[in-house]
């Protein structure tokens, strides 16, 4: 099993590499219109170019050799199509050992249990590879679909974080699904896990 690469039954998920960027340009073209407020839009065609993939794959790497934020990209098996993201973001080594967890699918593919998949995949890698011992989903309380994905991964509700987020202008609640390895079946190795100085 490679190094934050999971193959589920539908799906692979994995960082993404320089080949990719026809299907990353597609990805950020080809969305029918946002379908709720927290829904990706496409991109402005002229930053959907070489030297801009190019950048982002060095980011994304810097940041995941850093340890700080883990950004992966969810491909269909059997298309090729790049179909979603997701990530462990922000996160916290020391004490916590924690990270928010991230998750979008390409809106022309919501509802077929992607987002199940791939977040689940995200989770595994999260706890194994990455060794976090709590993955935390901060949702807005009216993110319905988000909340129900939450529910159906087996996140646990802990309750609402106020004022927890600025977006659209204002400081927005949070209500915080959780869980830690062990709810996941990952035995915690005992020793946190320290950043790469
Ligand atoms: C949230 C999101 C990732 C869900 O992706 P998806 O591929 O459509 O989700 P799935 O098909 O895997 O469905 C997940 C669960 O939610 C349920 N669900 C999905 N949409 C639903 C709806 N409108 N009403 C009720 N249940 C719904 C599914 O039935 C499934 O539960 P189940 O496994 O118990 O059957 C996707 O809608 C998205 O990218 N939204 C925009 C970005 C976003 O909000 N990210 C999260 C920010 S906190």
């Amino acid at each position: 099993m490679a190094l934050f690469i999971r193959k589920t039954k539908r799906l692979i998920v994995r960082p993404l590499a320089l080949s990719d960027f026809i299907e990353w340009k597609t990805y950020f073209s080809s969305m029918s219109p946002p379908k709720n407020k927290w829904d990706n839009k496409n991109r402005d065609p002229s930053d959907l170019n070489k030297s801009n993939f190019r950048r982002l794959l060095k980011s994304q790497k810097n940041l995941r050799d850093s340890d700080k934020f883990f950004d992966l990209a969810v491909f269909e098996k059997t298309s090729g199509k790049m179909v979603g993201r997701v990530a462990a973001m922000d996160i916290l080594r020391g004490l916590g050992q924690t990270s928010y967890l991230g998750y979008f699918i390409h809106n022309k593919f919501w509802g077929k249990g992607y987002g199940k998949e791939a977040t689940l995949a995200m989770i595994d890698i999260a706890f194994r590879d990455i060794q976090l011992h709590r993955i935390e989903a901060g949702i807005e309380p009216s993110n319905r679909r988000s909340i129900m994905l939450a529910r159906s991964l087996g996140l646990r509700k802990e309750g609402l974080k106020k004022r927890a987020v600025f977006l659209r202008g204002k400081w927005n609640d949070l209500v915080m699904y959780s869980a830690t390895c062990e709810e996941f079946g990952v035995k915690w190795k005992g020793q946190p896990k320290t950043r790469p100085h």
